[in-house]
């Protein structure tokens, strides 16, 4: 096993990176974890702090022995710094450095993208604890209830990974940066954490299924763009975080998954032949599909957006500095420069969404929402064949990129989610069918009711088919004084 490898879990902060023969870097992360501490308990999941919960823990990043469950209260998580094992002879494997041997510090010259780089993806892992805190206490179940914290704290170590970096490779401004992390609020009118998706709230589990489907979706995205990067310590960090991620859309997908199961199986018992009989449909106390389908419009659109403009300089710079790949790059085949290459962007002309080639570097952000698009379609797809299987005709769809959008091409469109362009005021006309109203949140605030008996599950979602690390169904997955 690589010296690399070994976590040491006897200082404050489990490691695999050797913090204990790196006493500078130490002590700022030492000076750094009280703050982070006071966050977790202001803005972390509120009512919980004493509550034993069964979560996983990493110690370890190869494939068997990383994650270890165990009961504990949250405060007390062991939030490592974990890089995944370096690459013998690893080299950059796109755009002007093409070749070159990775860097094992910061290139001058792209000192200030590169810091952007990991203050904005950063930024979005304490957003996101911030922006679910308030679901706690209307869990319909408790293995429900322990995902939540389970995303929760592993958003809380990407946000130690970040800051390591951070503090590791970036001196002053790093240490800086660091503590504006721990500053900045999801939703907060002066100190808005950085991107949009990320100061929107979380109302319901439903939403919060609906996020983990999506927008942790676009972090899968991101990180599988920033394991590519060259500056070596940013990949390492990005690799290993990618195995947490995988839990999240986990997490998001089967919530969803069971949310409908539960919905077919309440129709078929009360003979609703049409789903989308609403009044009847909310009758019985569960979630109908129409309400379903306008939850994914503002999700998939809000996560759209984080992706940035079609068109970017910023995207290309990025590239070409080696900092950040496309999804994928070393299963690519082409150059890996894209000096030469063209790529179709929709873009809005003159009022039509048209196909339009422009330079492929240019073209970096369409490219990598595109690979989400198309990452989305499966867990569609699952969540259809659970209407189908129940035999009724109502399909689920993700909506047009061109609907509901603040940033790129189409925040200036007004289309529906079947990507037809209509004047502003027929699209506010309709509003209420395309995204979730008021009335929605009403209804889906009086089933957000709290269900703590182990093994019960509240009217409007299905149990899970198997249990966390093989539980049976009653297991008490959080421990409640
Ligand atoms: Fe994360
Ligand atoms: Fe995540």
């Amino acid at each position: 096993m690589p010296d690399g490898m070994k976590v040491d879990y006897d200082g404050l902060i489990p490691n695999n990176v050797g913090l204990n023969d790196d006493a500078r870097v130490r002590k700022a992360l030492e000076t750094w974890h009280p703050g982070y501490i006071n966050w977790w308990k202001d803005m972390g999941p509120e009512g919980f702090q004493d509550a034993l919960v069964f979560l996983r823990t990493a110690v370890g990043v190869d494939p068997e022995g990383w994650a270890k469950f165990g009961f504990v209260k949250m405060p007390d998580y062991k939030w490592g710094i974990l890089l995944a094992s370096a690459v013998e002879g690893r080299r950059i494997a796109f755009g002007a450095h093409k070749g070159e041997p990775v860097w094992q510090e910061v290139p001058g010259e792209h000192r200030a993208m590169l810091r952007r780089l990991v203050v904005i993806q950063g930024d979005t892992e304490p957003a996101s604890v911030e922006q679910q805190r308030h679901l706690g206490t209307t869990a319909p179940s408790l293995y429900d209830l322990r995902n939540l914290f389970q995303v929760n704290v592993e958003e809380g170590r990407h946000l130690w990974a970040m800051v390591y970096l951070l503090q590791k490779y970036f001196g002053r401004d790093g240490r800086e940066e660091a503590d504006d992390l721990l500053r900045r609020r999801s939703g907060h009118p002066d100190a808005a954490r950085m991107l949009g998706a990320f100061n929107e709230a979380t109302p319901d589990w439903l939403s919060f299924f609906m996020f983990t489907t999506f927008t942790d979706r676009d972090g899968k995205m991101q990180l599988g763009a920033l394991a590519q990067s060259g500056f070596d310590p940013l990949s390492r960090t990005c690799r290993f975080m990618l195995t947490e991620e995988a839990h999240h859309m986990f997490v998001g997908e089967t919530g969803v998954t069971r949310v409908i199961e539960r919905t077919c199986q309440a129709m078929r018992a009360a003979g609703i032949d049409d789903p989308t009989d609403v009044a009847a449909v909310r009758k019985l106390g569960v979630i109908d599909l129409p309400l379903v389908q306008r939850k994914i419009n503002l999700h998939v659109s809000l996560t759209l957006d984080l992706f940035g403009s079609e068109v970017s300089t910023n995207a290309a710079n990025m590239f070409n500095a080696g900092l950040k790949g496309r999804y994928r790059e070393d299963k690519l085949t082409d150059d890996h420069q894209l000096v030469n290459d063209t790529y179709p962007v929709l873009r809005l002309v003159d009022g039509a969404i048209v196909t339009q080639d422009v330079p492929a570097l240019s073209a970096l952000n369409m490219r990598l929402r595109d690979d989400f698009v198309g990452d989305t379609r499966g867990g569609v797809r699952r969540w259809n064949q659970v209407i189908e299987k129940a035999a009724y005709a109502y399909r689920l769809a993700l909506p047009h990129v061109a609907f509901n959008r603040r940033i790129g091409e189409f925040a200036s469109a007004t289309a529906d989610p079947a990507g037809e362009l209509m004047g502003a005021a027929a699209w506010e006309a309709r509003r209420d069918a395309f995204l979730p109203t008021a009335e929605d949140g009403v209804y889906l605030d009086s089933l957000m009711v709290p269900v703590r008996e182990a093994g019960r599950y509240a009217g409007w979602i299905a149990p899970p088919k198997v249990g966390i690390d093989n539980k049976p169904g009653d297991f008490e997955y959080v421990q409640i004084e």
